[in-house]
């Protein structure tokens, strides 16, 4: 467990999946959680669960008022905010070939997986500043930031784009003390992605052959990983991507066959090829 005792971490979307993950670790670590959360449900199932000492806004994240009311909820604990995790992040469903997707489908895409993401960062710089050095920001990727997804390029472009902000914004505030990094997660069990409902039981083992750790990820795989860049343990870390992915992206198109042995084409022939 990391220690974020006397700490206050923000972070978007707290209520389900990976954020209500990354809340109840820095809250287990001790810190002061300020979170958002659109559905109002999850934000009094959170606020539940984290008890006092912790702020929970029923908000919406792509709402610049709501943005105002979070920098106040963070200005009315204490002085500044050592930790930004830019959890909010959606494809919406909208999974179609590219030539299909309207204009108002890219602007909500956009509005969720980008905009936000620069409006919140924005508004929370002067309030790291105060807790500088040693603040940091946090933001979620995917992935699909470092591969291709296919019926999904808009929902990849502001991924990718994700990377490119915290590369550029780590050198900007670095010399503050000021450390900007991002996690890239491969496929999670979440309310957004429940594989668990998509694959049938015969399936249910078949992320053996996909990923090389053999799971699907956990929400706490990807907020331990949060936690560990926004900790002491990664303060000479900036600028970096963390891809939590059981080794996916490292397989490349790798897989392995029922037998346990790897394969990189669709029939396993008589000889070469397999591993
Ligand atoms: N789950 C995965 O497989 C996966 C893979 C790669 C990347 N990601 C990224 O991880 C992040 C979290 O994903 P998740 O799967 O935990 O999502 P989720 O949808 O399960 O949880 C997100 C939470 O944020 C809330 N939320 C959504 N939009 C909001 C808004 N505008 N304002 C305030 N709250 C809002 C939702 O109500 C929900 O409670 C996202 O950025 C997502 O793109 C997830």
């Amino acid at each position: 467990m990391l220690d974020f005792t006397g700490k206050a971490v923000l972070v978007t979307g707290g209520g389900e999946g990976i954020g209500r993950a990354a809340c109840c670790l820095f809250a287990g670590g001790g810190a002061s959680v300020i979170a958002i959360e659109r559905d109002a449900a999850r934000a009094d199932a959170l606020r539940q669960s984290l008890g006092d000492g912790h702020v929970v806004l029923h908000g919406d994240v792509t709402v610049a008022g709501d943005i105002a009311r979070l920098a106040d909820a963070v200005d009315g604990r204490g002085d500044g905010l050592d930790v930004l995790v830019n959890n909010v992040g959606d494809f919406l469903g909208h999974v179609k070939p590219f030539e299909r997707i309207s204009d108002e489908e890219i602007d909500q895409l956009y509005a969720v997986n980008m905009l936000q993401i620069f409006r919140m960062t924005r508004a929370m710089i002067p309030r790291l500043r105060r807790r500088a050095p040693g603040s940091s920001i946090v933001s979620v990727s995917s992935i699909e930031g470092f591969r291709g997804i296919p019926n999904n390029s808009v929902y990849s472009a502001f991924k990718t784009g994700l990377v490119g902000f915290t590369k550029s914004l780590a050198l900007e505030l670095g010399p503050e003390g000021i450390r900007v990094n991002l996690v890239a997660p491969e496929t999670t069990e979440t309310a957004q992605v429940p594989m668990s409902q998509y694959l049938k039981p015969e399936h249910a083992d078949g992320a053996r052959e996909w990923i090389p750790l053999g799971r699907f990820g956990t929400p706490d795989d990807i907020a331990n990983g949060i936690a560990f860049l926004a900790s002491p343990m990664a303060s000479w870390m900036t600028g970096a991507s963390l891809n939590i992915d059981g080794g996916a992206l490292a397989a490349g198109g790798w897989y392995r066959t029922l037998e346990g042995r790897w394969t990189n084409v669709p029939v396993i022939p008589t000889h070469g090829m397999i591993f």
